[in-house]
């Protein structure tokens, strides 16, 4: 490559080099470690799969790639077909990665033919080498999976030089379970007692994967996700559905990097022009993902604050990385009241913007779409759609590096449709309701920061007949609080920073049908110190724990996890919890 567009490709992929007090959380990479000690395993803490403890019917080993320098690469692809004469209900796509040497995290993503599977990060590896394992419950994507010859394609844009070292090797798998005829947990959701006629319907809409996705995503050469820049960039994409389509519901991922990698924690530009600071990280702290369906905004995101490994203190993700590193959420948003309009045989636009963003965020969805096998064509009205706009109270006060920023915001969305396929005429009505706290605040010269932030989502799916029975009637509760102090003084030696860092991370989630609850409960406090120079983080220590809980329909999990220094301290899980679930 040109020494000049590889230079250019730097500035794109690695932090700007901090040319003053780091004020912002940034990102970090160490060189850490000089031992003979033997790679260690990082981890993200989550549930085990309800059916990791069954053989699976088939294995697939698919893909197998060493990540060096790949940046303007194309992703790398791989032939898919899956294995023939195996009987399956529900697959999981495994992980495996190994690094070592200093090396930056890096974001990556797998896609099947287009549509997203999974949207990662790696850890940061030490020179004594890191291993970890991913698996993920792929079932939804089942209509994808169950084809023949799909491109599989991988992304991960690594920079390798003289100091970063460090390359990504990872192992892709699929698995595939006969999970009904091992009969487990999923039959124990099945055997729920039935109480409607309609249950069948119900439990189709809940559990069945949808018969057919369509990838609302780039073209591929540089990876099948849009690179959203700012908040006039936005993502249009034509599409056309079949003609009986009962369900549509959108999948967005969304990740953020560059600039806006914290955007959480972004002050005004006001506040960094006035102070003459040389940090682009700025543009406010509220950030939206927003989905339009030609004119109406029918689904809004904001999304969870993940923390990448080399993020805020890398020393925190050692060897237990922040929520959703590994697994970055996605965000579903059902469409079915607007089927509609998507089946009036005219040319609709679906649109993916980034409210307030600057460079940069990589987005794409996944339109999963359920149709009538015993009809070629489906009636559908929307009947009624009220979608304000965000409202937002913007509050700022600085004097100097001094200051106080405030943000409010909420958006509360309702639509109504019915649906007269061959099961029936039903009525589906959803709302969306978004409230979003975030506080920021600077003292002692600039060199203390606060940030808290407080997002809820309360989401609801009723379904009812044409008799006025309830079919379905979902509700999810999420709440995602995160708060990150920091101080920062002069290190002992020329340019260097101590960054002293408390973080709280959290996700809680309730969601109730008509026939069970389910809850989750994940939560991450860690507290530290760091020296750094520039983006490098020469000493450092921390404690991290996080404690996982959940109790769903497939049952209850606990997990306390504690960590120190780079190692784990103390593990206790659990499957038998105080408030089983029957
Ligand atoms: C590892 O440490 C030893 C002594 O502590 C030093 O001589 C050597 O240069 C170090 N190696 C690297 C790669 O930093
Ligand atoms: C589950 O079913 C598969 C295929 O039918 C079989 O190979 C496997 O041994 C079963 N596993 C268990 C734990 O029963
Ligand atoms: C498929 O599996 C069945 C049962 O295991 C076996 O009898 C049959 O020969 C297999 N067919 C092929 C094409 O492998
Ligand atoms: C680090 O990676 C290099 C090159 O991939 C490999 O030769 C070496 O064995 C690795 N070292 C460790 C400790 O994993
Ligand atoms: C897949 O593609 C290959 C080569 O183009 C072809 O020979 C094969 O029949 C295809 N398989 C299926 C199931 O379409
Ligand atoms: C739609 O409803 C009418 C009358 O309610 C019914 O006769 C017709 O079969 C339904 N259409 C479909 C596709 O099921
Ligand atoms: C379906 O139900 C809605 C609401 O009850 C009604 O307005 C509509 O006319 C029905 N559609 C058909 C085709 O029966
Ligand atoms: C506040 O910070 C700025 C920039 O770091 C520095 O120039 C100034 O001297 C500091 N003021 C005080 C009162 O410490
Ligand atoms: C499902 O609902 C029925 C009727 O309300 C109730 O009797 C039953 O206990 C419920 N089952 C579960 C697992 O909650």
């Amino acid at each position: 490559m040109h020494p000049a567009l590889l230079l250019l490709s730097l500035t794109l992929l690695l932090p700007l080099a901090a040319a003053s007090p780091p004020h912002h959380p940034s990102h970090f990479s160490k060189h850490r470690r000089n031992t003979t000690a033997t790679p260690q395993e990082y981890i993200e803490v989550t549930r085990p799969l309800p059916f990791d403890s069954l053989n699976p019917s088939c294995t697939l080993h698919i893909l197998s790639h060493t990540f060096a320098d790949t940046v303007n690469l194309p992703p790398i692809t791989a032939n898919y077909s899956p294995p023939s004469n195996c009987t399956w209900s529900r697959a999981v796509l495994h992980l495996s990665g190994t690094s070592n040497g200093s090396q930056y995290d890096r974001i990556a993503a797998v896609w099947l033919a287009g549509v997203e599977l999974l949207r990662t990060s790696t850890p940061g590896p030490t020179d004594d080498g890191i291993f970890w394992n991913v698996r993920k419950d792929i079932t939804k994507y089942s209509s994808i999976l169950r084809q023949s010859n799909m491109s599989l394609a991988v992304m991960l844009e690594n920079v390798v030089n003289d100091v970063y070292i460090g390359v990504y090797r990872l192992d892709f798998t699929f698995l595939y379970y006969d999970v009904v005829s091992n009969g487990t947990a999923i039959r124990k959701l099945k055997n729920n007692p039935v109480r409607s006629p309609n249950l069948k319907y119900s439990l189709e809409l809940s559990e069945n994967p949808a018969d057919l996705i369509i990838p609302i995503s780039a073209s591929g050469d540089e990876g099948f996700w849009f690179r959203i820049e700012s908040e006039t960039d936005a993502v249009v994409k034509g599409i056309q559905i079949p003609l009986n389509t009962y369900r549509a519901v959108i999948e967005v991922y969304v990740s953020f990097h560059g600039n806006d990698e914290f955007w959480y924690s972004n002050p005004p530009d006001a506040y960094i022009e006035m102070n003459k600071m040389p940090t682009k990280r700025g543009h406010g702290s509220y950030r939206e993902v927003v989905v339009k369906l030609d004119d109406i905004t029918v689904g809004s995101v904001i999304p969870f604050p993940v923390i990448f490994t080399g993020g805020i203190n890398p020393v925190f993700w050692e060897p237990v990385v922040s929520i959703g590193a590994f697994d970055l959420p996605s965000y579903e948003i059902e469409l079915t009241p607007f089927l509609g309009m998507l089946l009036d045989g005219k040319a609709h636009y679906l649109r993916l913007g980034v409210a307030d963003a600057i460079s940069f965020w990589l987005v794409d969805a996944n339109l999963q779409l359920w149709l009538d096998d015993k009809a070629d064509k489906v009636q559908a009205q929307a009947v009624q759609y009220s979608s304000p706009t965000c409202s937002l109270e913007r509050e700022s006060k600085f004097e100097m590096l001094n200051g106080n920023f405030e943000i409010e915001g909420k958006r509360k969305s309702e639509f109504t449709g019915w649906v007269n396929s061959s099961a029936g005429n039903f009525t589906t009505y959803v709302s969306h309701e978004l409230k979003f706290e975030n506080t920021i605040e600077f003292s002692n010269n600039g060199t203390e920061k606060e940030l808290n932030q407080k997002v809820k989502v309360t989401d609801k799916v009723k379904v009812t007949s044409n008799t006025g029975e309830s079919i379905l009637s979902n509700e999810l509760e999420r709440k995602y609080p995160l708060k990150i102090t920091t101080s920062t003084l002069p290190g002992s030696e020329k340019d260097t920073y101590l960054m002293i860092t408390k973080l709280e991370n959290s996700i809680e989630e309730e969601t109730s049908n008509l026939n069970f609850t389910s809850s989750l409960e994940n939560s991450q406090k860690s507290e530290g110190w760091m020296v750094v120079k520039d983006h490098d983080v020469l000493s450092g220590a921390a404690t991290s724990v996080q404690s996982y809980g959940v109790e769903d329909s497939f049952g209850c999990y606990n997990r306390r996890v504690s960590s120190a220094n780079g190692y784990i301290t103390n593990d206790k899980g659990d499957l038998l919890c105080a408030r089983a679930s029957s």
